[in-house]
């Protein structure tokens, strides 16, 4: 039996460790410092005008939903094939989730796909860079431009993705991001938006805090703020905040192992005709390595059985998913790329500490099934 290979492994080092406790010990739980610096960073590293933390990428999500003021009787189009959460913050506004299929050589939405969508009700549409492969924003920021509609970009994977040399989550009116363990960076649960319009900033920086109208440091008594809208507490602590900033400053070294492993990863599939990959392309940020293949999940039980921690993004399109199913009566023949790449994609382990022979080994256990089962 091999020693185990996790799927993911957050980026934690013991000074990062010191850091959260000195946070824990000093009372100031959150509203402290290191939201602030978190989200300096971030903005660093994306090349946005503004960044603000929340709780989850999902958050943002619904964040940036209401922010554009999707409501009722409008429509949102969103992939097919994504996390539900992409949809869900439609949902939450009341307006239609319309779903469109990918194109199944990138796991995205294309714009041949969207258009397809388009209706008079359109507001929005929500893109995911899946994979963290960009998705072609440029020219479905154009198109948006063009129909008036509301760009935003659900960013969970898309640390580190470039689109013509410019951080993803810079095309839309927001960029989305998600710190789960599984990616890149994390924060345990939490997530920042970035975005580089000052009112748009401005609203969702009092919907995250309740609608409150004053940061604390702003009061002239203590206590005394107003409340003009309906927001949430969607806060991030401080000892998150400064996870995220240890993190996102050694992410630029993280990336660079992150493209050496996909580079390791293409170099060993791409001789065998029964493994499609995509393309290696340095402007992605490799939050996993992903193969598509047939009897995938054969080969799924047997890494489960030698112990080679993997994941699939995403097994089952959200049409198919009970709650949307149910609510839209969505048929598989609209969605047939999406089905399709819900059967036959297998998401590698992508993180740093992975070591070459890892790579080989999980390679040739893949290599060496599919042959046989051929
Ligand atoms: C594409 C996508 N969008 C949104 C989310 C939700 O992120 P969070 O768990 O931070 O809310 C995820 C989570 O994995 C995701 O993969």
């Amino acid at each position: 039996m091999n020693k185990s290979i996790k799927f993911s492994s957050p980026n934690i080092s013991l000074s990062d460790t010191k850091l959260v406790t000195q946070i824990l010990k000093s009372g100031w739980l959150t509203h402290g410092p290191y939201t602030q610096k978190f989200e300096n960073e971030f903005k660093k590293f994306t090349k946005s005008k503004y960044a603000i933390t929340v709780s989850s990428c999902t958050a943002a999500l619904h964040l940036s939903c209401i922010a554009t003021n999707f409501k009722k009787n409008d429509e949102v189009i969103v992939p097919a094939m994504t996390h539900t959460a992409t949809a869900h913050a439609v949902e939450y506004t009341g307006a239609k989730v319309i779903f469109a299929d990918i194109d199944f050589n990138t796991g995205n939405l294309s714009l041949e796909n969207i258009r397809k969508k388009i209706s008079r009700k359109t507001k929005g549409i929500i893109v995911v860079h899946m994979a963290g492969f960009s998705s072609e924003i440029k020219k479905i920021k154009k198109f948006c431009k063009q129909k008036n509609l509301t760009l935003i970009e659900d960013c969970a994977h898309g640390l580190g993705t470039k689109s013509d040399g410019i951080h993803v989550g810079n095309f839309g009116i927001s960029g989305c991001f998600s710190f789960y363990p599984t990616k890149q960076i994390t924060t345990g649960e939490g997530g920042m938006l970035i975005t580089n319009n000052k009112k748009f900033y401005m609203k969702i920086k009092k919907l995250k805090a309740f609608g409150i109208d004053k940061d604390i440091k702003d009061r002239k008594k203590q206590g005394e703020y107003d409340v003009k809208l309906l927001g949430f507490n969607y806060r991030m602590t401080d000892f998150q905040a400064a996870l995220g900033y240890r993190q996102i400053i050694s992410y630029k070294k993280n990336l660079k192992k992150r493209k050496e492993i996909a580079k390791l990863y293409k170099k060993q599939f791409e001789k065998f005709k029964f493994i499609k990959t995509m393309p290696y392309s340095n402007n992605c940020s490799y939050f996993v390595f992903q193969i598509f293949c047939k009897h995938r999940d054969k080969l799924l039980k047997m890494l489960k059985h030698n112990n080679i921690g993997v994941s699939v993004h995403y097994n089952t399109p959200l049409p198919k998913m009970s709650y949307y199913q149910k609510k839209y009566k969505l048929l598989k023949k609209h969605y047939k790329n999406s089905y399709k790449y819900g059967e036959t994609n297998i998401s590698l382990p992508v993180y740093p500490e992975l070591k070459k022979q890892n790579i080989n080994m999980i390679c040739k256990k893949i290599i060496d099934f599919l042959k046989h089962e051929k």
